[in-house]
């Protein structure tokens, strides 16, 4: 794992973007795997900008982002599909036919996952990877206690991680209950893989990350197995890592 510390939020999303776009030239044809939530909108909003000013081409790319609700369909505000194609898709050059996520209204939703997985793979699997971290050190839906062997699967969300999604529903009965998400396995079988991390309310969990060993407890401290991952993170975010901790990883 490496570490990229920026000094605001501006700055770790225009980095994530540079290495975005980095492999989208290099690589014209990439499958890159997409997250949502708070943290990547300045990621995504740089993206956009830079097609607008440099016509940075995602006609090839394939899409694949790592989560849905269950139940939310794709003119739901708050499903994925719809922040997808409002902060992204739409002002891109992409055809959606090659953008994917989950089908939250499927019929056999274990079917979907079955789907859905296969699908990653027949893309040739995912080139980058960006990842955003949840409070409990989830990424995409894999709360603590995910087994590391997990491919596309059904969760039942954590309480947490339905108050911290609340903000965007005008009750948490609204929030709904279940999701279908990548499993760690199918995160980690990414070529390259990029974890962005804004603010204080992430710095508890960075700290966890950065201090202790793998555990099943936090699902994000897998990804320091593997063989290419950069963290970015800016310094709010940081504030509990030590100096010393931080050197380790630069
Ligand atoms: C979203 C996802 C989640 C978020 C994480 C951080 O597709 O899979 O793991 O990346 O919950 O969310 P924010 O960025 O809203 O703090």
């Amino acid at each position: 794992m490496k570490l990229i510390e920026t000094k605001d939020y501006k700055e770790m999303s225009e980095k994530a973007a540079e290495i975005i776009i980095a492999q989208v030239k290099k690589k014209p044809n990439s499958v890159l795997g997409l997250a949502t939530g708070e943290t990547v909108l300045g990621t995504y909003a740089a993206l956009v900008y830079d097609h607008r000013q440099h016509r940075t081409s995602y006609q090839y790319i394939q899409t694949v982002n790592l989560d849905e609700y269950i139940g939310l369909g794709p003119n739901h505000p708050n499903s994925y599909r719809y922040y997808m194609n409002e902060h992204l898709f739409s002002h891109i050059d992409i055809p959606l036919s090659q953008t994917h996520i989950p089908n939250g209204l499927a019929a056999d939703v274990e079917e979907e996952c079955k789907r859905y997985e296969e699908l990653i793979e027949k893309l040739g699997g995912i080139d980058l990877q960006v990842l955003g971290i949840g409070r409990n050190g989830h990424i995409g839906f894999n709360e603590p206690g995910t087994p590391f062997d997990s491919i596309t699967h059904i969760v039942e969300l954590a309480e947490s991680t339905r108050e911290a999604n609340s903000r965007f529903y005008s009750s948490l009965e609204e929030v709904p209950t279940h999701a279908i998400t990548m499993g760690i396995t199918t995160i980690m079988k990414s070529k390259q893989i990029i974890l962005l991390a804004s603010g204080e309310k992430k710095a508890h969990i960075l700290s966890q990350l950065f201090e202790r060993e793998v555990t099943l407890n936090i699902p994000a401290s897998i990804l320091k197995t593997h063989p290419n991952v950069v963290v970015i993170a800016d310094k709010e975010a940081l504030s509990l890592v030590s100096k010393d901790q931080r050197k380790v990883y630069v």
